[in-house]
């Protein structure tokens, strides 16, 4: 007899196979499963590929697709006779506007784009070819666990997820904890506006991240690992199974699970994918405690993002010190995402501490008159010109009151409106917020709903509480969302703030 919940964590995957959630699916799927069908709806109209069965073309709403014509684009397919959807950021920056046709493929509209030239001093090298032999795995297995993570440490590894949180420390206290069952999770959800970076490494070097995923795994003896992958990567979903499959032998005793996700920015949240990968809405989690002592089915669990992982083989076969001394300011190399008004949008990697006149130089230069930019996805806000030549680390980004987070980089020339940049930020907030705290749930809406009052009828009143909620949304959020989702328009406030008084003016 099946016990009810047994199968809880292959609901999402069902209703997906099943076209959707439906009442006919979600009826099957319980019978399947043994889960009863209240929790299948709960959890299947969380996800929004799966809550509205049906065909249609989806228009990404991200800020570069919004600043390069999504609006436009989306009118037009509608007058075609297309139904369109307008999404959240589909990850396609570098090639704006972008779209999904009905079958989930991708179409761009955009330029095409750029990676760093093949050079093998970079760690990640994504222009290079990919060592089938695993050298650095075997290396791992040769120095042992502990020499690993002393490894790790001289290499001054800081999580590349976004928090930039030391890696070696996470290493050690999975190792510390006293359960024996515990497992690796790899974070390819990469949803955040203006990032595109795991993006690149799935696609041309997934055995470096499997390599790199089959060390941890070896050092923090687990037998499972799982990668989380959005689902809307289509391409990178087949590079990654096919690198699964050739890797088999390398492997030995551990088993790489694919799980795609399903439309849910949030569960980019370590929590939230924890609580997502175990069939559930994607609703993060209170810390502690962390995921290192009970993260996926409550075990230990080590979580990284795609890019730390993908370091972690170099670090081995060259040595911490050598990938240190790869950066300028802080620790390594760094994948940069550049998109909006660059000429060669892209992927480059580049000492961690370029600036970012360096970085749009590696990028074909500006295009148009830069007026400002935000230096890690829609959480950092956007910063003015005069910090051109400011470091894009994790510190100096954090002290100017930004944030490196994804180095997802968007730069905005002057036809960009401010006050529009922040409505389109705060409507991506908004849609994703997971609801299950007020600040962030109610906040989020607040915003952007104010920032439109505004933009429609230009009178600085409506204005007047945001900054009031946006400190009940620091202070009271469960998770980094809410804590930040008030940025974009703070920043621009303090930043540009002709942008909010112009149009009252006018009147
Ligand atoms: C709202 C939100 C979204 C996030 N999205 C991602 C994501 O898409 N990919 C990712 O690796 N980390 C994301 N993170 C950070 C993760 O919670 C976590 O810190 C990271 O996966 C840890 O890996 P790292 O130590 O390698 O950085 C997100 C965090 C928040 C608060
Ligand atoms: S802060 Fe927002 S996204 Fe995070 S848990 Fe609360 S409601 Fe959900």
């Amino acid at each position: 007899m099946k016990r009810h919940g047994a199968n809880r964590e292959q609901i999402i995957e069902l209703l997906e196979h099943e076209g959707g959630v439906t009442e006919q699916s979600v009826r099957k799927v319980s019978g399947e499963t043994g889960v009863p069908e209240a929790d299948i709806w709960g959890a299947g109209m969380f996800y929004s590929l799966i809550n509205q069965p049906g065909k249609r073309v989806r228009v990404c709403d991200g800020l570069t697709c919004q600043m390069m014509g999504a609006e436009q684009l989306a009118e037009d397919l509608k007058e075609s006779g297309k139904e369109v959807e307008r999404v959240i950021c589909l990850g396609q920056c570098d090639r704006a506007p972008a779209s999904l046709d009905e079958t989930m493929n991708l179409v761009t509209y955009g330029k095409t784009t750029h990676i760093s030239p093949e050079n093998s001093d970079l760690p990640m090298n994504l222009g290079g070819a990919e060592d089938m032999a695993w050298s650095a795995l075997a290396k791992a297995r040769e120095m042992g666990a502990e020499a690993v993570i002393e490894e790790l440490k001289a290499a001054g590894l800081q999580g590349r997820g976004g928090a930039g949180f030391p890696a070696h420390f996470k290493w050690s206290s999975v190792r510390q904890q006293v359960d024996q069952e515990r497992y690796v999770v790899c974070n390819a959800d990469e949803s955040e506006p203006g990032t595109f970076k795991d993006r690149e490494v799935l696609l041309r070097r997934p055995h470096l991240i499997l390599e790199g995923l089959a060390i941890a795994a070896h050092v923090v003896h687990a037998k499972d690992i799982f990668i989380y992958i959005r689902g809307e990567f289509t391409n990178e979903i087949a590079s990654l199974k096919k690198a699964v499959a050739e890797a088999e032998a390398m492997l030995g005793d551990v088993t790489v699970h694919i799980a795609k996700g399903h439309g849910a920015y949030i569960c980019g949240e370590e929590t939230a994918l924890l609580e997502s990968l175990e069939g559930k809405r994607g609703m993060p989690r209170l810390k502690p405690p962390y995921p290192t002592e009970q993260g996926f089915r409550n075990k230990p669990t080590l979580m990284h993002n795609v890019e730390t992982i993908a370091c972690v083989p170099s670090i081995l076969r060259r040595g911490g010190t050598w990938f240190q001394e790869q950066g300028r300011t802080e620790a390594g190399s760094k994948l940069y995402c550049i998109s909006g008004h660059v000429n060669n949008p892209g992927v480059y990697e580049a000492p961690l501490g370029i600036t970012l006149d360096e970085l749009v130089e590696l990028a074909g230069g500006y295009d148009g008159n830069p007026n400002s930019f935000s230096p890690g996805g829609a959480s950092s806000g956007f910063l003015p010109m005069k910090y051109r030549d400011l470091p894009l680390d994790y510190k100096s980004l954090a002290d100017a009151g930004s944030m490196l987070g994804s180095a997802g980089v968007v730069v905005l020339n002057d036809t960009i409106d401010m006050a529009q940049a922040v409505a389109w930020q705060l409507e991506f907030f908004e849609r994703e917020s997971c609801g299950q705290c007020a600040p962030c749930r109610i906040g989020t809406q607040y915003l952007r709903r104010q920032v439109h009052k505004y933009l429609e009828t230009g009178t600085v009143d409506s204005l007047k509480m945001t900054s009031d909620v946006s400190w009940e949304m620091e202070e009271g959020s469960i998770c980094g969302l809410g804590m930040v989702a008030f940025k974009p328009l703070q920043t621009a406030q303090e930043h540009f703030p002709e942008a909010f008084q112009k149009r009252s003016e006018k009147q």
